[in-house]
């Protein structure tokens, strides 16, 4: 297949109100929609940085509330679609309660009602190494991201924030010092992978949902990475081969905490330590994964 990737940032992307999107799935008119967007009580939103345990989240979500489903279980990508990227011209007004939603964007850039506190906002954050390596596999597997030459000029970028969604450190220090505006789980990628029942349960109780264990059981089985990998509804294995290039990795990789000592060099890793204690200075908050 004939390789279409984009030679720069601005091929694929557009920067509107401080944050880069992807061309073709949305437009500035549509950001500014998102503004008013209907918030429901009971809707969900997952919010990450890209790479950070979307779709386990996402699958988490639509198996939590897979009772309530009227429809048969569908893809997490359907059961929770992009807020930002109104799925294939879908009316989300006509979706039946309780929705589910993912999104990438900054905090102000959400829908004002909730950042009124009106419906719940789970974001998850992983650590930068790990999400950074990710993101860089993830440009090698998406046919229109821009294939970077090596490692060290991704992390430039990346650090940078010239990457689709701009930077890590602003999209974190952004949520993670508003979170008083909204009605917030905060949680890490890290904590899942530790120990994924008690990040079920956790969900769970922030949501209101009490469930009995044999369907907590039920959920943590099916959301193990081995599970999810082999599960085609969970691991965009329905995306086309413009889109993806499946011969060149899956949407679900490692699935692990520490890969990034795989990829860094002890040089890369000190200089991204430096960046990451600069940039997060003011920041208080201690996070669970050992940066060095
Ligand atoms: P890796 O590339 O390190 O494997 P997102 O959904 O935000 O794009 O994040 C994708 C990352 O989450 C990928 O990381 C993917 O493998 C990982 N992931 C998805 N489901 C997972 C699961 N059940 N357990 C652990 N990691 C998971």
């Amino acid at each position: 297949m004939a390789d279409t990737a984009a030679q720069s940032l601005d091929d694929y992307t557009f920067e509107y109100k401080g944050f880069n999107f992807p061309k073709d799935e949305i437009t500035p008119e549509c950001i500014d929609s998102l503004e008013d967007f209907e918030i429901r009580d009971s809707d969900v939103f997952i919010v990450t940085y890209p790479k950070s345990g979307t779709v386990w989240t996402q699958q988490i979500l639509t198996l939590i509330y897979a009772e309530e489903d009227a429809a048969e279980f569908k893809t997490t990508y359907e059961r929770a679609p992009w807020l930002e990227f109104q799925e294939k011209g879908q009316d989300y007004n006509a979706r039946p309660s309780p929705r589910l939603f993912a999104s990438h964007l900054p905090y102000y850039l959400v829908p004002k009602a909730l950042r009124n506190k009106k419906a719940k906002v789970i974001y998850i954050v992983r650590n930068p190494k790990d999400a950074m390596v990710s993101y860089f596999h993830f440009h090698n597997i998406m046919v229109k991201m821009e294939k970077t030459k090596d490692f060290s000029s991704f992390m430039d970028k990346y650090v940078n924030g010239k990457v689709m969604c701009s930077s890590w450190f602003d999209h974190i220090k952004g949520w993670y010092s508003h979170s008083d505006q909204f009605e917030m789980l905060f949680m890490t990628y890290e904590e899942m992978i530790k120990d994924l029942r008690a990040a079920v349960l956790k969900i769970c109780t922030f949501l209101g949902k009490r469930l009995e264990d044999s369907a907590v059981d039920k959920i943590v089985k099916q959301a193990t990475f081995k599970n999810m990998k082999n599960d085609p509804r969970a691991n965009y294995e329905f995306l086309p081969e413009d889109v993806m290039h499946k011969d060149r990795g899956r949407f679900l990789r490692k699935g692990t905490i520490g890969d990034w000592k795989n990829t860094f060099t002890v040089a890369q890793s000190e200089f991204f330590d430096k960046v990451f204690q600069q940039k997060m200075k003011d920041l208080p908050l201690k996070f669970i994964w050992d940066i060095n």
